[in-house]
């Protein structure tokens, strides 16, 4: 097989000209006094070098040596406390073409940015590695008069990289796959399991058991497992609460298999069926869901996408009496917000909501074959909206699908879990 981070760097160098690329590796985050929060590489980072080590730099030029990277080196007595190290020699292995001790930046840095005329880098994102970025750059121009030049410009490696990660390649969607299969298999396991007395973490703790029981490194987030009132807090992540017979249980969670996340949502009843008012929202949403889906294909945009959900929900929200005024109305002055205050889609990868732009200078980009994009409409009714009928009160309800663009639609990755009525009501009960 191709090693699938030397084919995208290649990428990277035929499109960088005479330009060069410094891309440092996420900072280790200090949790308290001498714990460190788990570590987890850049995704850009790791999109280029599949290499997975903090203190490294990444550094891409059209000149030889092409490949540069910089990492920690072995030390026999650090790697007893934290594990081993490539070091410089791994780090050649990788497939680098020179590689130096992290030490060695301040010294090797300025000699790899001469006669590049201009610099991708991500300025602003680490200010400490700012500074050493612009250090090394203050040395090579004052090696002007020596006859050298230097990056004369600083350019967002966004443009370059971001675009890149925003089609998913076949390798990847197989990591997506996978990362949607044990996903389906958590939310599975989630709706058999749950009863009436559960309380929220011991689901959370199913969740991310069966995560780690195939091999997902983490949670591509914070599971979300909000019953009752907290099914209406979109990003509930405590967790503790007891659940009642009669409630509704909303479970956002997704693993991240070998970089790449799933973010699936399922809302279904703790006792297994569905009250009449829990149906009649649900029915809403997921009516919208699909209205979504049947407007995702090339060419279509995001816009589209959440238009599609805004106006099913719309209607819904008019003939449940949740809003007075006619629907054209509500859209207009987006009083429907008060129910469905997000956006329909983001786009899914390495990250939870993925990099790649948007927008082209304000305006919606149409989508493409390759990319990836979540339909997550919902409803949320507060508990204590006075204004909204007695029955909606305190119920929140969101499915949320990963879909890929294909030539001709899309596909529903993340289809293996349930989410007709009929079929949660079966998957709850069993
Ligand atoms: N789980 C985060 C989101 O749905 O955007
Ligand atoms: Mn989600
Ligand atoms: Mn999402």
């Amino acid at each position: 097989m191709t090693d699938p981070y030397r084919e995208r760097r290649e990428r990277v160098l035929a499109s960088l000209g005479d330009a060069c690329l410094v891309l440092p590796s996420a900072p280790v985050h200090i949790r308290n006094n001498d714990v460190e929060h788990e570590y987890r590489q850049d995704s850009d980072f790791y999109y280029l070098t599949g290499f997975d080590e903090p203190s490294s730099v990444l550094v891409l030029r059209a000149e030889a040596p092409r490949v540069v990277l910089f990492v920690r080196p072995r030390d026999p007595e650090r790697e007893t406390w934290d594990g081993l190290r490539a070091g410089v020699d791994g780090a050649k292995a990788l497939g680098a073409d020179e590689a130096f001790p992290i030490s060695e930046l301040a010294a090797e840095l300025p000699k790899l940015l001469e006669n590049s005329s201009r610099l991708y880098y991500r300025l602003g994102h680490d200010r400490g590695f700012d500074d050493r970025v612009l250090a090394a750059l203050d040395v090579v121009r004052g090696r002007a008069k020596l006859g050298k030049w230097w990056p004369v410009q600083i350019v967002e490696p966004a443009t370059l990289v971001h675009e890149m990660r925003s089609i998913k390649s076949e390798h990847e969607l197989g990591l997506l796959r996978r990362a949607m299969e044990i996903s389906a298999e958590a939310h599975l396991a989630a709706m058999a399991k749950t009863r009436p007395g559960c309380y929220e973490y011991e689901i959370e703790a199913l969740l991310r058991s069966i995560f780690r029981k195939h091999g997902a490194e983490r949670p591509a987030y914070e599971p979300i497992v909000g019953s009752g009132p907290n099914a209406t807090i979109l990003h509930h992540r405590k967790n503790d609460r007891r659940m009642n017979e009669g409630e509704v249980l909303l479970i956002d969670a997704g693993c991240e298999y070998g970089y790449y996340a799933a973010d699936i949502t399922r809302t279904f009843p703790v006792s297994g069926r569905f009250s009449p008012a829990q149906r009649e929202l649900y029915e809403v949403v997921l009516e919208a869901q699909r209205a979504s889906i049947a407007a995702t294909c090339p060419g279509a945009t995001l816009d589209d996408v959440h238009a599609a959900s805004v106006r099913v929900l719309t209607d819904g929200m008019v003939r449940l009496g949740l809003l007075a005024e006619p629907a054209s109305e509500a859209i207009e002055k987006q009083t429907y917000k008060r129910y469905y205050m997000h956006r329909t889609s983001h786009w899914l990868g390495m990250d939870v909501h993925d990099v790649g732009p948007y927008f082209d200078r304000g305006k919606a980009r149409p989508l493409c074959a390759g990319q990836v994009l979540t339909i997550e409409p919902g409803l949320y009714v507060r508990a204590d909206d006075g204004d909204a009928p007695a029955q909606f009160r305190g119920i929140g309800i969101r499915i949320e699908d990963d879909v890929l663009v294909t030539a001709d639609g899309c596909e529903v990755l993340s289809e293996a879990v349930p989410k007709t009525v009929a079929d949660i009501e079966r998957a709850t009960a069993s």
